[in-house]
């Protein structure tokens, strides 16, 4: 058995039309697995889940809204259409990039995070557990996986990320007991805490040379990450080699939280 390999597995990418969600997809695919590109315009889905299948990939494009419960519904329904299973879910949509300190903070601002960051995953995550409990233990060699994206902003304590830093320390959180309750149904489920990634979510913040400066001065290895980097780790993490890993965070964050 190839330890890294993902040939037949069904993987379901929140958010992945570009940025890290992207990153994951392409390279899942590459490990084998039949891909589900998601994000709320139907349009991006299918131009990068296109983008897969012109390299000869398995995927398919079905936009979903992680804060619509409607949304999410017909994203498993259209998967299990499609490929008659659900083996991989990674919840990695996500609202981030507009810090704002809790003395100015409004109730919507506080909403939006909460709903895109921490509520729709919680009940993506609900669904897709349903979908692999009534699919039964046949993955008890090679469980199933939930893999949740977090964040260092969920480790250390940035001034302006009250809410999503918040947010992304009740995933991990989350995640443990995910861990806990899913075990039985074969299902794992673990999180990964990205540093500084260069996507559409930073690249305001990164277009200031002072901010990439103050940015690469907390980072031990004194650069950022680029998405693939992330999507390696989660993809490892859906392998066998990674079997008899569940409940854990794994920063990815060049030394960010250690120093
Ligand atoms: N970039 C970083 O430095 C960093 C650091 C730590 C953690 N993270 C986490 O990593 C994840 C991905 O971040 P990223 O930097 O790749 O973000 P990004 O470049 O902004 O991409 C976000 C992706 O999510 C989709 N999306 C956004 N809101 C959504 C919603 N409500 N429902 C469905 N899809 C939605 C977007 O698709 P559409 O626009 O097509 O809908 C896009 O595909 C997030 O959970 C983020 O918090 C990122």
């Amino acid at each position: 058995m190839n330890m890294f390999d993902l040939t037949g597995k069904v993987a379901i990418i929140t958010g992945s039309t570009r940025g890290i969600g992207n990153a994951i997809a392409k390279t899942m695919a590459a490990m084998g697995a039949s891909v589900v590109i998601t994000g709320r315009k139907q349009a991006a889905c299918d131009t990068a889940a296109q983008a897969l299948i012109d390299q000869g990939y398995n995927a398919l494009g079905v936009a979903c809204e992680v804060t619509k419960a409607e949304d999410r519904t017909n994203l498993i329904e259209k998967t299990v259409a499609k490929y008659g299973r659900v083996d991989i879910l990674v919840n990695n949509a996500g609202l981030g990039g507009q810090p704002k300190k809790m003395i100015d903070m409004d109730e919507q601002y506080f909403d939006n995070y909460v709903d895109a960051d921490l509520k729709g995953l919680y009940f993506m995550s609900q669904l897709a557990a349903q979908q692999m409990k009534a699919q039964g233990r046949e993955g008890a060699e090679n469980p199933y996986r939930i893999i949740n994206l977090s964040s260092a902003a969920g480790i250390k304590a940035p001034i302006g990320d009250t809410v999503y830093g918040s947010c992304k320390a009740a995933v991990t959180h989350l995640t443990k007991i995910m861990a806990n309750e899913l075990a039985r149904f074969g299902i794992l489920c673990n999180a990964v805490a990205p540093g500084y990634v260069l996507t559409d979510m930073t690249k305001d913040v990164m277009a200031d040379e002072k901010n990439v400066a103050a940015v690469t001065r907390m980072i031990s290895v004194r650069r950022y990450a680029q998405p693939e980097e992330i999507a390696s780790v989660i993809s490892f993490l859906c392998t066998p080699a990674a079997g008899y890993i569940t409940g854990v965070l794994i920063p990815v964050d060049g030394g960010m939280t250690i120093n």
